[in-house]
């Protein structure tokens, strides 16, 4: 049978406290509803919907390249009025119901969830509570079979006492909620229509209940404000770091480490604390990072070492390359093997040779250096003249003396030597020494002039 997801985020989030609309939130660098949509992603639905509300536009413009459906819910009536609004839009099939603010729940849970569900059997995704106050019920029969869900606040005493409570999460068929969901009432202590009732309808026509468990609470913990967030968060976080460990990597303080995107390390990776990565970042063999390192969308080679405080985007670091401390790598930063960046260095659109060195207090833009240039303290590539970009080339053996401003478009041979405080205009010779700057003048006993007491 076919699946068709629901997502369900038109709630306001009131308690965020906060302009965005709370499945926008970011949990890991991604909207809360981005990895329930990327986790929905993995089941092979027909369809995902997303039920938007509050913010619908930011929401919708925020998802837009998602390939998911919309269905507004001008109105929050209710979680079983939100799932009608998505009712014209599913295909005949399983119905998997799901919810923005709640980013962690696993596909595996999902599968086995969806698992049982036909025209004879819905899914619920039940948890045990120590605490259940806020959360709905599950109702069972002597037989313990679950055969309804009260709201905390329509519960009597007794039902008060049930520490299963409901998710929220649960499959279905099409046929079932175009059965039972026109026939929901709002009357209840909340004056909402509520899905959960759809389990009594359930159990009154002879279709099973089957529930299933997370394997843990986290999982389908939904997010109320930024205190819950913060914990979902750390959660995460935590994963990320027991699954990095288990394939060997050395995290210094696994509590210490923030993987906003995807992270592959080779073996023997030692990992400082502070540590932040983005987008996609792979490390080879025994790279070591230093603390307080900030690495977005970007390679490192084997055996590479980047010390403390280093912001790295965009950049292929070949392997056996030393960069920082306090260096900055922008996007299009190409380093070849043994190549050195130190400190307050920024490069961007640069691709160093093999062995070339930046060691200090540079800026390296749109160039090409060969093998084992040396760029010396305080050069700068002048590779903007307001209005484009030029490149400037520096073959193999460069030396560039300290303090020279290279104005590009510029070229500068093999082996050229340029010396200290230039600044370059022209293109230099393969094998040439090229200075420009004002020849140093000295005068011998040299009187500076003296304040007169007189005066
Ligand atoms: C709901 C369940 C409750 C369960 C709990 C788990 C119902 C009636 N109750 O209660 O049994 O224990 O979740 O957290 O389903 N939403 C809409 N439109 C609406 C109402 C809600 O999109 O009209 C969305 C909200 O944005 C939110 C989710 O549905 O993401 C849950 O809504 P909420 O009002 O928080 O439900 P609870 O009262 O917590
Ligand atoms: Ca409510």
């Amino acid at each position: 049978m076919s699946l068709d997801v629901v997502i369900l985020a038109a709630g306001k989030g009131t308690r965020m406290r906060s302009a965005l609309p709370k499945v926008l939130h970011r949990l890991a660098g991604k909207p809360m509803v981005r990895h329930v949509i990327d986790t929905a992603a993995g089941l092979n639905a027909e369809r995902t919907h997303v039920v938007v509300g509050h913010g619908a536009d930011q929401v919708r413009n925020s998802l837009a390249e998602c390939g998911v459906g919309f269905a507004v819910q001008a109105e929050q009536k209710g979680t079983g009025h939100a799932v009608a609004q998505a009712l014209e839009a599913l295909s005949e099939g399983r119905v998997l119901v799901l919810y923005g603010d709640v980013p962690l729940i696993r596909r595996e849970t999902l599968h086995q969830l969806l698992e049982p569900v036909d025209e004879q059997h819905i899914g619920l995704l039940t948890v045990t509570l120590e605490n259940p106050a806020g959360y709905g019920r599950i109702v069972r029969d002597a037989a313990g079979n679950a055969v309804a869900i009260v709201e905390q606040k329509d519960a009597n005493d007794d039902q008060l006492t049930i520490r299963e409570c409901n998710t929220g999460i649960m499959a279905m068929t099409a046929a079932q909620l175009r059965r039972w969901l026109p026939e929901l009432s709002a009357e209840n202590a909340q004056g909402e229509y509520y899905l959960t009732d759809i389990i009594a309808m359930a159990a009154a026509e002879g279709v099973k209940v089957v529930t299933a468990q997370p394997e843990r609470a986290v999982e389908v913990e939904g997010v109320n404000d930024r205190a819950q967030m913060a914990r979902l968060e750390r959660a995460y976080q935590n994963d990320i770091a027991e699954t990095l460990m288990s394939q060997g990597v050395a995290l210094l303080d696994p509590s210490r480490i923030d993987v906003r995107g995807s992270l592959t390390c080779g073996s023997d990776v030692e990992i400082d604390v502070g540590c932040v990565f983005e987008g996609d970042v792979e490390i080879g063999e025994g790279v070591r990072i230093g603390p307080n390192c900030v690495i977005r969308d970007s390679y490192i080679g084997a055996a590479s070492v980047i010390e403390a405080h280093s912001v790295l985007e965009g950049a292929v670091v070949a392997g056996h390359n030393r960069i920082g401390p306090f260096a900055r790598l922008r996007p299009g930063s190409r380093l070849a093997v043994g190549a050195r960046i130190g400190n307050f260095v920024e490069t961007k659109n640069a691709e160093l040779g093999e062995g070339s060195k930046i060691n200090h207090l540079s800026y390296v833009g749109d160039a090409r250096l060969g093998r084992n240039v040396n760029i010396g303290a305080g050069t700068i590539t002048c590779n903007y003249d307001g209005a484009y970009k030029h490149l400037t080339e520096i073959g193999d053996n460069a030396f560039i003396g300290s303090n020279t401003a290279l104005v590009a478009p510029l070229s500068i041979g093999r082996e050229a030597t340029v010396g200290a405080g230039s600044t370059l205009t022209r293109d230099v010779a393969d094998n040439a020494l090229a200075v420009s700057r004002g020849r140093q003048v000295s005068k011998d006993n040299w009187q500076r002039p003296v304040k007169s007491q007189t005066r």
